[in-house]
């Protein structure tokens, strides 16, 4: 589909049925990372996406979007900035609550991350409710990056999170899709 790998990448995800609770189809994402062809066919194609457009940094989630963002960053060029869970940023930050299927969540981002106006690639492993990467996308435009496009290897496009990143004004890609 999106990539020529899309089905191989796919294929070395791995399903975890009911895990964390009942119901859910965990798709996790190491078996991937183990296998060096994949994870680097996977980082290329990322690579390919973006060579061609201009990108100041890559912005990724805390914490599997760290594992594919800080390679893309280097291979791009460009500058990393992390995304992170509360309270792990020790300067400035600016963050943004959100909610969860049960609870909220708090992201926060280094208040000087970006210089005014830079063009900035936003970086998960996957897309579920959405909310994550809303809150991120918003920290980033916060801070005065202008967020290029949202980019996760996985999207669960029945959760509707994609649909909703798109609807707040934001471009998405994805690798593979699990319905
Ligand atoms: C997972 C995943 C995304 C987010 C997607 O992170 O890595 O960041 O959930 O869900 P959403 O679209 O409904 O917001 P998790 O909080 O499990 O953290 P981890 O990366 O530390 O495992
Ligand atoms: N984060 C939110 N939903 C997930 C899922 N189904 N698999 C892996 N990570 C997730």
């Amino acid at each position: 589909s999106k990539s020529p790998y899309s089905a191989q990448l796919k294929s070395v995800i791995r399903t975890v049925r009911d895990w964390p609770e009942a119901g859910v189809n965990f798709r996790d994402i190491t078996p991937l990372m183990q296998d060096r062809s994949a994870f680097r066919k996977l980082i290329d194609a990322f690579v390919h996406q973006y060579h061609d457009v201009q990108i100041d940094a890559v912005a990724a989630v805390d914490a599997r979007g760290f594992i594919i963002g800080s390679p893309l960053a280097y291979e791009l060029n460009c500058s990393f900035v992390p995304v992170r869970k509360k309270g792990k940023l020790p300067f400035k930050t600016l963050s943004e609550t959100y909610k969860l299927e049960y609870g909220e969540a708090t992201v926060e981002l280094n208040a000087d991350a970006f210089a005014p106006g830079s063009r900035v690639l936003l970086v998960d492993d996957l897309i579920a409710t959405g909310g994550t990467m809303i809150a991120a996308a918003n920290l980033i435009r916060r801070a005065g990056g202008e967020v290029v496009e949202c980019v996760a290897i996985i999207d669960l496009p029945e959760l509707g999170g994609s649909k909703l990143i798109q609807n707040a004004g934001f471009s998405v890609f994805s690798v593979c899709e699990f319905t």
